[in-house]
Formats: C-alpha cells, structure tokens, sequence
C-alpha cells in the first residue's frame, strides 16, 4: 500500500527515487510519481500504472537535482489518474507532497482554502495538506520548514506518513508520521527517506525509525527529530536484520515461487537457539515472562488479520491441544472497536507479517489501554508493531516480496507450534512428549525439503483445474485454518472464488454448492477422524463434484475415491498445519499463473495495509 521515498545529498535524485520506489513495488500501488528541485523550482512527474512507465518517462524528464520526493499511490480519495497521483504541489508551486493515509477532515480544510483562493488540481486529499502548508508559510514565513509542516499538521486529523519539499527551503525534506510507517536511511553526505527499508536497504543499513507524533527535519548531512509538541526524541539506530539479496529474484520467475521454495530455511530461522538446553522445550530470548508468569496466565488472546489471522487459528489448535490454555483468536480490526470482554489473566499476542497493519496496531493500543500486556510476533524488527509491544519474538523470515504472505505464514506458525510447546511444558507436558515435539519441529526443515518436490504433480493438477471457477477448502481442526488459508491463497493469487470450511460443516449448508463444476480440496492429514472424512469425500463424489485430497497415508481408498490424490510425509501433529499448507501455496501459485495473473502483485492488494 501507497511508498514513500526522499532523497537529499550530493547525487541526482531522480533515479534513486525511482529505484526506492521499485523496491516498494511488491507493495501495491496503481500509479506513481516523483519531483525534484532543479534550480529552485519543483517538478514532478507521473504516470498511472507500473513504476516501469514512471522510469520510462523519466528518460525523457529533463529536470535533476540531488533533493527530491517519490511516491507510489493505492488509490483512495479519487480515481487512479495521473492528476490524482502524487507528489501534490501547493497552489504556486512552492510545496510538494507525498502522502500515506487518510486525512478525514479534508473537506473541511479544502473548503477553508478555497476561500481563501487556493485553487485544486486533484480530488485527493493529499493536496489540501500541500496547500495547508502554503496557507502557514505565506502567514507566517519567517518560521522554519518544520515549524510551518508542524503547524499544519496540528489541524489534520486522521493517519498520514508525509515527506514534504519546498523550493523556499531548499536544503531540506520534512517528513512526519501518524500511524503510517516512515523511516530515515542514514548515509555518509546523503539521507534517504521511506515508508519501507527495502526503498533504502541499498544504500545504507543504518535506519531511524519515526514513532507517531514526531516530525523530522532532514538535511544531506544531518536530521533532527522532535514530537509534534516540540519535544525532545532519543533517536534510536537500528540495523536492518535482512539480506539484500531478499529484494532479488535469484532465478525464479516470481517471489511467490521463491519464498515457497525458501521456506525450510525460513522455518529452520525462525527455531534457530530457541530450544532448551535440555532439548525438550522450547524458549524465546524476546519474551520477557517467567516460567512462574507464564503459569499465572488462564487465557491467551492473539489478534491478526488475513493470513496471520489464520495462523494464529492454528495457534489455537495446538496450544489449547497441547498446553491446555483456552485461546481466543480475533480479527485485529473487530477486536479494536467491539469491547470484548477480557478475562483477567489474559496474555495478549499481536502477530503481524509486516509489523504495520493499521487495524493490527489498533488492537495493541486497545489492549494496552485496558491494561493488558500485549507481545507481539512479527517480521520486521523495528517495526512499528515491534516497537510498540512489551515484548515479542521476531520471525527473522527475511523481507517477504510477494504481497501474498507464503514463507512469512510458515514462519508464523512454527513459532506458535514452539509457544504451544513451551507453555505445555510449563502445564503438563512431560519431557519425553517434549523430547519428541522438539524432534518433530527440528525435522521440518527436512520435511517441507520433500514436499517442495511436489512442486510438478501440484502444477499438473493444476492444469487439469485451473479453469474452474469454484473451489472449497476443507479440513478439520488444526487443517481447518490451513483450509482457510488456502483458500484465501487463491483468491488472491487467482482471482477465483474459494471458500473454506471445517470439514463436517459441509452438510451443513456448502453441499448445496456442490456439483460437477465445484472443486473441493480436502486436506485430509489429521488422521484420528480419517473415515469421517472418508465419508465427506463420497458426499462430494456422490453430487458429481471433484475431489483433491491431501494426505499422509497410502490407504487404497484415497485412489478410489478421489480425483487426484497429493500424498505428504505422516508428521507429528504439532507440526501438521505447518507441511500441510505448502502444497496449497503451489496450487494457488500454479492456478495464478495458468490464468495469467500477476501472481506477485495481486490486483487491488497491498503487502501492509496501512489505512482502515
Ligand atoms: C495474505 C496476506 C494478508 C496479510 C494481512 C496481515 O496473503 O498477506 O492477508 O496476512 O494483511 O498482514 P500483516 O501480517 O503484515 O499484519
């Protein structure tokens, strides 16, 4: 969603900002621009569509200068145009602007404005903000940069992440945030700043995050930074935890394929140096509590959205299973505005990807506010989610490009199957149960190597399917939130309908759906209620539909009763939902590209949602 890139030191700015919004592309964004100062006036450039037609352009832009702004825009207040694309540029030209988020009063402001003459080129709300700091500075232009963008931005209400330049003041770029994510890469003679470290991961590891509420004056060779009620910050520097290489494709066609086939690596960082000594449990250096807190908690709540959502739903199979802590799992973005009620001694999780997901952070702050600890599980150290939790454990999946979450999602649920462990072993697990868990986990990097060979039969089928219009995931217990996710995989990657359900519920209303044009995939890997299943796959034969199944056994019937038959290693249940979601990745990613979609920018998606 929406990237913001500035650039300020001693080279041309145009093609870094250029590069630093291709760097942000697996983001989303329908359209894109930049602006540069080149002997004291602003230009900008913009082009609908992919970053490639910006850079196309730029070739024929005649306009440099070493200070500029960039921008790729998620539409929201007006169509997808190049009028509505940013940078904004006040009335006259002496402001630009790049903008995430929303701001709610704008129309109140816009009215205000145009009172006072201001004319508006566009129908976003972004401008209003650009003009805004034109109507302080022509009130009041014996004030600063940052003290004219400050004052501004005391009258805006809602969420933003802005960098602004000016041609007045010429050596600087103001950047401020209000939850939406911006950062400052510092470099030796030049400063970078972004919305995301992979727009500045080339030219600099060393990052300042910006907390909501501050606003930032950044110069080539230095940046001061304050609250908005001119405060003192302790600036805070930290390293980017990631290799370049993430950003590169390394041979695959798309990121979706090579963060599939990254994911035993990708499961063995998110284990590495977190089992005991005595190999039967399983620690986390990040969370702060005891073994004698971590006893005292009756109920854990773990809030996510979208495919973290679905890991945490797993979560809550295996740890209601093996530790015996009842768990809740909510949407992010239910949980912040419904006043759920809370148990006493309930820990609270936030898990996010990205560590940026608006409705996600809502619920931190709300936990938070009544009172309860909230950690947190996400990939992004420094992120705005990591900052914000009392503490937490990092996935260290290394940066995820695909905007579909693949490797990220395993990642998530190893480190949930290792919480279930942990808090087993404090409630009743004995050490050899845990001894056996600890095996099965450290086996899974060997494991999904296995399954990854599964990669052709899974495309073959998905030639065989992939016209179809109308698929449904079924699985039982913990491989219900496994069918959840796959179905959501598809939608996304393929644009095809799917939906998801545990697998008894069919009859109980998705049988109506059921005919020769309805694909069902059972991911049939939890082995205790197999002739139930069994059962279910005849109900689908039985109405004509096909049949998919997933399984880890060679019993004869699956060859009988079903269409194509997709067979996984057997495997501990603590670490079933974690094999038995790769197949369904391949599926979604073959179907995608067999139906010829963008499989690594899915339409109308972004990788963080950063606006309600
Ligand atoms: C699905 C997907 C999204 C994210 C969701 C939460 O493939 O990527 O559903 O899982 O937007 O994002 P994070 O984990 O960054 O909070």
């Amino acid at each position: 969603m929406c990237g913001i890139v500035g650039y300020i030191g001693q080279k041309e700015a145009n093609g870094i900002l250029i590069d630093g919004l291709k760097r942000m592309e697996y983001r989303g964004y329908d359209s894109a621009g930049i602006a540069v100062l080149d002997k004291g006036s602003i230009f900008s450039l913009k082009r609908v569509g992919k970053v490639m037609e910006l850079a196309k352009a730029q070739t024929k832009f005649h306009h440099h200068g070493p200070i500029g702004i960039g921008h790729t825009r998620w539409a929201t207040h007006g169509n997808v145009s190049e009028r509505n694309a940013h940078p904004h540029l006040s009335d006259g030209n002496r402001f630009a602007v790049v903008h995430n988020g929303i701001i709610e009063n704008y129309l109140q402001i816009k009215a205000f404005l145009t009172e006072k003459n201001y004319r508006f080129t566009s129908d976003t709300d972004t401008e209003t903000l650009a003009n805004l700091i034109d109507y302080h500075y022509q009130k009041a232009p014996y004030l600063s940069f940052a003290e004219i963008v400050r004052k501004t931005l005391l009258h805006i209400e809602g969420t933003y992440g802005i960098a602004v330049m000016s041609k007045i003041f010429a050596d600087e770029i103001v950047v401020a945030r209000k939850s939406s994510p911006l950062l400052i890469g510092v470099g030796e003679g030049e400063n970078i700043i972004a919305s995301d470290a992979a727009a500045v991961a080339r030219y600099t590891r060393c990052v300042v995050y910006l907390n909501d509420g501050e606003i930032a004056s950044v110069r080539s060779d230095n940046f001061s930074i304050t609250t908005l009620h001119e405060n003192a910050v302790d600036v805070i520097r930290h390293e980017l935890d990631w290799e370049i290489r993430d950003m590169d494709l390394e041979g695959y066609p798309h990121y979706m394929l090579k963060e599939i086939v990254e994911q035993p690596f990708v499961i063995e960082n998110a284990m590495r140096g977190r089992f005991t000594a005595d190999g039967c449990s399983a620690k986390f250096g990040g969370i702060s509590l005891t073994p004698q807190e971590l006893r005292t908690v009756d109920r854990l709540l773990f809030c996510a959205c979208g495919s973290a959502y679905h890991a945490c739903l797993a979560g809550k199979y295996l740890i209601e299973k093996y530790a015996r802590i009842p768990v809740d799992v909510e949407y992010a973005s239910e949980f912040r505005y419904r006043n759920a009620p809370l148990q006493r001694n309930t820990l609270v999780f936030v898990v996010s990807q990205s560590g940026e997901t608006i409705d996600t952070l809502a619920a931190l702050h709300e936990a938070k506010r009544r009172g309860y600890t909230v950690l947190g599980i996400t990939n992004v150290v420094g992120s705005t989610i990591a900052r914000a939790t009392d503490a937490g454990i990092y996935q260290h999946a290394g940066l995820e490009m695909g905007v579909a979450s693949t490797k990220a999602f395993a990642s998530q649920i190893t480190i949930l199957s290792m919480l279930a462990l942990l808090l087993a072993r404090i409630h009743d697990m004995d050490a050899i149960a845990g001894l056996q868990y600890v095996q099965a986990l450290k086996s899974l990097p060997a494991i999904t190597n296995e399954i990854l060979k599964l990669s052709d039969p899974i495309r073959m089928i998905a030639e065989k399917y992939y016209e179809c219009e109308r698929f449904l995931f079924l699985g039982r217990q913990a491989m219900y939130p496994i069918a959840l996710e796959g179905a959501l995989k598809l939608k996304e990657i393929a644009y095809v309908h799917a939906e998801a359900f545990p697998t008894a519920e069919m009859k109980h209303g998705p049988i109506a759906l059921i005919s020769d044009e309805t694909v069902c995939l059972f991911i049939a890997t939890q082995n205790e209620l197999l002739d139930k299943t069994m059962n279910n796959i005849q109900e689908v034969k039985a109405r004509g539909g096909k049949v998919i199944a997933i399984v880890n056994n060679d019993c004869i019937a699956w060859e009988v009763f079903c269409d194509e038959v997709l067979t996984i290693p057997e495997v501990h249940p603590g670490i079933n939902p974690i094999v038995s979601v790769i197949p369904l990745q391949f599926f979604a990613y073959y179907i995608g590209i067999l139906r010829g979609c963008d499989v690594d920018r899915p339409r109308n998606l972004a990788k963080s949602v950063t606006v309600e």
